[in-house]
This record gives structure tokens, sequence and C-alpha cells, in this order.
């Protein structure tokens, strides 16, 4: 393991004003986002919506890496250069999704394991031969009645770590997301008990694996009451039951948390993430940043709606939300970013 590159990535990833675009979705996922909006489910529509991100002018500027699926990842843009490259000429760091999704866990009603470490040493030198230079996890927890239980969050952050230490050997950064989900009707602070032995587990089962915290992205959720809860808590309030969990349960090697959105609307993440780096300025011992995908790409694909005429408005509102992220990153984010012509 060469932990002077892993290290460098990983500060590479978290520079100053920039976050990070998820842009990887699954293609089940991604054909779920087109058919609600009318939108082609095949491959040749994802490859054209993926050149849209990638190409969008000033994107690097806000944005210093993406993750894209193993789909993009052997696709070429619309220039007929491959995604990899195209990344790399707009300053932005090429990364990619490894787990190969949650599935049903055996014995355990209405929670879910995440599957893929069979064969994930040989793909991760593959992804490595063809650019990329850090690898996502997704586990999901999720909230009800008499769950998360520790079983699965054990089984899902033992899966974490082992990803993470193959990763390492690979020289590929490991971004490690354990996400608490927002589907339900619990509150914050049942997400906060959830988030908190998450984490917990997360980073013990990280440390009994070896991996060396200075080269991993931590991309949690935030702590927030389930999208159906009556209590929808103020956006103070989720910054800072947000930050005390992280105080408590991450280490101060690990250099950055690169939030998820989660389904949130895109306002509030960056609402949200301005305030953690407002309230908690020169306090944090880790960077805050994003990597939000239906938060950076909603907007935009609700634009584009498969329409090529559309596409240079979708991708101003794509440049639009990166800023603001960015701006947020910065704690410099404020509503009026938000008014505008085509903006609400
Ligand atoms: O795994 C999920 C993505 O990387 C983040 O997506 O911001 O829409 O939650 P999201």
């Amino acid at each position: 393991m060469n932990v002077t590159q892993l290290i460098d990535t990983a500060n590479a990833m978290m520079i100053e004003g920039k976050g990070l675009l998820a842009m990887d979705e699954s293609n089940p996922t991604c054909n779920k986002r087109f058919a609600a909006l009318g939108i082609a489910q095949t491959p040749e529509a994802r490859r054209i919506y993926r050149d849209l991100i990638v190409t969008t002018p000033g994107l690097g500027d806000f944005i210093s890496g993406a993750i894209l699926f193993d789909e993009t990842l052997r696709q070429q843009t619309n220039a007929g250069i491959s995604f990899v490259d195209a990344l790399k000429k707009a300053g932005i760091i090429p990364g990619i999704k490894v787990d190969m999704g949650a599935r049903d866990m055996a014995g355990f009603p209405g929670e879910k394991v995440t599957e893929g470490l069979d064969g994930l040493r040989s793909r991760l030198v593959e992804y490595a031969a063809m650019g990329a230079r850090f690898a996502k996890w997704r586990a999901v927890i999720t909230v009800g009645d008499g769950i998360p239980t520790q079983a699965c969050i054990d089984a899902n952050m033992h899966a974490l770590a082992r990803y993470a230490a193959l990763c390492q050997d690979a020289g590929l950064v490991p971004m490690v997301e354990p996400e608490v989900l927002m589907d339900g009707s619990h509150t914050l602070d049942q997400c906060l008990v959830a988030t908190e032995k998450s984490q917990h587990a997360l980073f013990h089962q990280l440390y009994q694996m070896r991996v060396d915290l200075r080269g991993v992205i931590l991309k949690p959720n935030m702590v927030l009451p389930g999208k159906q809860c009556p209590q929808q808590d103020n956006v103070d309030r989720v910054a800072d039951a947000t930050i005390t969990c992280l105080l408590k349960h991450v280490p101060a090697a690990v250099p950055s948390v690169a939030f998820l959105s989660g389904g949130q609307s895109a306002e509030l993440a960056s609402q949200r993430l301005n305030a953690m780096n407002v309230r908690f300025k020169g306090r944090l011992p880790w960077v805050l940043t994003f990597s939000y995908s239906r938060a950076i790409q909603q907007p935009a694909l609700e634009l584009w709606r498969g329409q090529p005429a559309n596409i240079t408005s979708a991708q101003q509102a794509l440049h639009h939300r990166a800023s603001c992220n960015s701006a947020a990153r910065r704690g410099v984010y404020n509503a009026a970013m938000e008014k505008g012509p085509g903006r609400s």
C-alpha cells in the first residue's frame, strides 16, 4: 500500500471550495429516474445524460471528483473520448462505485446488506488501470420498528471495512458510505441513534481491518427526521445534531466528511451543509463537503427530459447547484443565490 499516494488523492479530493459529484446511479436507479420523466431507459440515453454532466462548462471550478458507474466508465463522450479522460480534462478526479447493491438481509425483515466483496480485488485492479483513483461503497441502514438491528449494522460495517482495505491495497481511496435512510416517519433523535451506532461500528471495523484513516473519505448521511415525520427540525438543529454525532464517532485522522443528500431537496442540502460550516467554523478536525447526486443533478435532469434542445439550460442548472454547494462548503451560501432567471 502506498500511503503517500492515498493521502495525496484524498487531499486533492477535498481541495478548498470544491466537493464531489455522485453520478454513479446504477442502471436500475438511473432508469427509474428517467422513467419518471419520460426519458428512454437505454444505455445510449444514459451515456448522453452523463455526457451532458461531464461537459458542463466550468464544472471543475466547484467539483473536485466524480463517482461513475461501471457502465459509464466504459463509455465515451460525444467527442469520442472516455469519460475518465473527459473528467481529467475538466480537472475532476474520476472515481467508481464498486458495491453491487443492497439486497434483503436473510433473517432480518426490512433490513438490507450490501453485496460485492466477491471478486472485488480484481475489479479494483481493473478500475485503477482504467484511471479511477477512488472507489465508493454504499451500505444502507433502515430505521423502523425494532430496526436497525445490531446484526445488520455489524454485517454492513464489516463489509465496508473489508472493501476499504482492498481499495487501499489497490491504491484507491475508499469513500465509505454508511447511509441511514430518510425513508419513514422516524424522528431526528431516532436517526441520531442509528447514525451513532453505525459510525461507531464502522470505525471499529476499519481499525480492525487496519485501514489507514488518513486515506479514507467518509460519506455519511446528515442526521435528519424521516421524510414522513410530522416534526421537521430546522436547519440549525440538523447541523448541530449531525456535527455532534460526527465529533463523537469520527477520528480526527479522517481528512474529509463528504455528505450524501439522501433525498433532501436541493436547497435544503445546501442550507444544511452551509449551517454546519458556519456554526462550527475552525472547530472541526475534518473538511466538511458534499458528495451529492440528487441534490446536484435533479433540477438539471428535470430540465433536460431527454431533449437535445434542453441541454444548455440543464447544464446551467447543474452548474448553479454545484456553485451553491461550493458556497455551502465554504460557509458563504445564502438564499439570494437561488434568485435570478430560471431559478425559484
Ligand atoms: O449512493 C448514493 C449517492 O452517492 C449519493 O446520492 O446524494 O442522491 O443521496 P444522493
